[in-house]
């Protein structure tokens, strides 16, 4: 909120606003410039509504600088959320590592898989059932009987699942094995969607539209905290350029950015955006140094017969480097691994 004083406004006008404003627990900040004297308010702005400012003597002006999503904005919620998956931590103490599969393939292929994103320090693994593929020819997940594998390798590993829902009407069924549902990037602004995974009871991810500026990303969270959960983690995972060297380019300023304008988590898919597996490491590290309060990863135990995405998949050899980068990248931040 800023208060704008009139050209003739007082000094004794000056410091009976700001006076009002800190006695009311709230932080005036004076700006004076050549013509006119402003004064940027911080604190609960309901309370400075409630004081009157506009009726006081020298005030020419009240402006409410207010962004348009209200649930997820930091405006309203300063301090930063942490959001709990099955009992593992996502937000501002942590960095959480998510890997697995980018799809179910078979039993086999999902436990190798979280075997080696379990090995690597992940504590949430990931895996669609439900892929959302450009080609309708293209392997579209195996549904239901790829989230009973999900919870099948949930009772060997331990690690809680995060995993994908592209249809309002799967909501339910993709909640009751989910431990966290994803929203991917083309669905981001399917808003029946959006508010079905508000109502279904579980965490959600939700990436960025890989064309979305972060407000409408913000927007978009704002549908789910609007049917009661704000447990929502933001993914940035590379947007659409002009760029051809790599699948997508990461914006890795969309962290401190939305971080900033949100309190909710914001996290980063390095295997999405770079599309390359000898990528992923680099972009990772990129991730923790910005700040990012976690990464998603995509593994494999043979890309080169993955059903999607087998060339931004890590494998077995890359597990090492990025085991040490996890457990040294975070605690160079001054934050710890969960
Ligand atoms: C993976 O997770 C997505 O489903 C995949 O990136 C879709 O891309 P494509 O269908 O263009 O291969
Ligand atoms: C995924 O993570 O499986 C996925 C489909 O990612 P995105 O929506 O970012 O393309």
């Amino acid at each position: 909120m800023v208060i704008v004083m009139a050209p003739d406004a007082t000094q004794r006008d000056l410091d009976e606003v700001v006076g009002l404003v800190t006695t009311a627990g709230g932080e005036a900040f004076v700006s004076r410039g050549v013509n006119r004297t402003i004064v940027g308010l911080v604190g609960d702005l309901d309370q400075f509504e409630a004081l009157n400012l506009r009726g006081m003597a020298g005030v020419l002006d009240v402006v409410r600088i207010s962004v348009p999503y209200k649930l997820v904005s930091r405006e309203n919620h300063p301090a930063r959320s942490t959001v709990r998956v099955g009992g593992v931590p996502i937000g501002p103490d942590s960095v959480t590592l998510i890997a697995g599969p980018c799809a179910v393939e078979t039993p086999e292929q999902t436990l190798a898989a979280a075997q080696m994103a379990k090995a690597a320090g992940a504590t949430l693994l990931r895996g669609g059932a439900y892929k959302p593929r450009t080609s309708p020819y293209a392997f579209q997940g195996l549904g239901e009987a790829g989230l009973r594998i999900l919870a099948d390798v949930r009772a060997e590993t331990g690690l809680p699942i995060v995993t994908e829902v592209v249809d309002a009407h799967d909501v339910e069924l993709v909640a009751s094995y989910a431990d966290m549902l994803q929203v991917g990037t083309r669905n981001m602004q399917n808003f029946a969607l959006l508010q079905a995974v508000g109502a279904a009871g579980r965490p959600v991810m939700l990436k960025r539209g890989m064309t979305a500026t972060i407000e409408e990303w913000l927007m978009a969270a704002e549908y789910v905290a609007q049917r009661g959960n704000l447990d929502i983690v933001l993914c940035e995972r590379g947007i659409r350029t002009f760029e051809k060297a790599t699948r997508n380019t990461l914006d890795v300023s969309a962290v401190p950015v939305a971080q900033r304008l949100s309190h909710l988590p914001v996290i980063i898919d390095p295997s999405h955006s770079g599309g390359r597996r000898d990528l992923v490491l680099p972009l990772t590290r990129a991730a923790i140094a910005v700040g990012a309060d976690g990464v998603i990863i995509d593994v494999h135990p043979q890309p080169e017969k993955a059903l999607c995405d087998g060339p931004q998949a890590l494998v077995d050899g890359d597990l090492t480097e990025l085991a040490r980068v996890m457990r040294t990248f975070p605690e160079a931040m001054g934050r710890a691994l969960t």
